[in-house]
């Protein structure tokens, strides 16, 4: 291949894949919606980036963008914890917890398009429906431990 096509292929390859897929922006939300007076401890992660430890409020959200990558390969997950207070709860007085998948492209880019919003619940994760906006169930907490903390997650 001489040097002047060799060229024309990698732009081509750089434009389409661009076009397809890198650049779009992607806005992510995950809601409280656990138990009144219950804090989410949520820890974000993708392979570059670290979105620190935030306690969210009930029905409040951490909310963040990204642009999905040249590769489509963008993936974020987030640690995520909770102080199981109710008596007659799941696991009185354990910290409920589990690392979960929150975007990835490959499973998601037909799923949520833009915009994707997650509601977290005392039963598991929860994957909001952008047609129907119904909650379809996605991950089960971990078994609880009294000894876990947040700044595990
Ligand atoms: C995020 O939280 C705010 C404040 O509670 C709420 O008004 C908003 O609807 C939430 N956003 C989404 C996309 O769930």
């Amino acid at each position: 291949m001489n040097m002047k096509v060799l060229l024309a292929v990698v732009v081509f390859t750089i434009y389409f894949g661009c076009s397809s897929v890198s650049g779009k922006r992607v806005s992510v939300y995950v809601n409280n919606m656990v138990a009144p007076d219950t804090m989410l401890d949520i820890h974000c992660k993708s392979k570059n980036d670290d979105l620190g430890l935030h306690k969210i409020a009930y029905r409040q959200n951490q909310t963040w963008s990204f642009k999905i990558n040249f590769w489509g390969t963008t993936l974020f997950w987030c640690g995520m914890g909770w102080h199981d207070k109710d008596p007659r709860g799941f696991n009185p007085g354990g910290y409920i917890h589990g690392s979960f998948e929150i975007y990835n492209y490959k499973r998601d880019s037909k799923k949520c398009d833009g915009i994707c919003v997650w509601n977290v619940q005392n039963y598991g994760i929860y994957f909001v429906n952008k047609d129907t906006k119904k909650n379809e169930f996605m991950f089960s907490w971990q078994p609880a431990s009294t000894n876990a903390k947040e700044t595990d997650l």
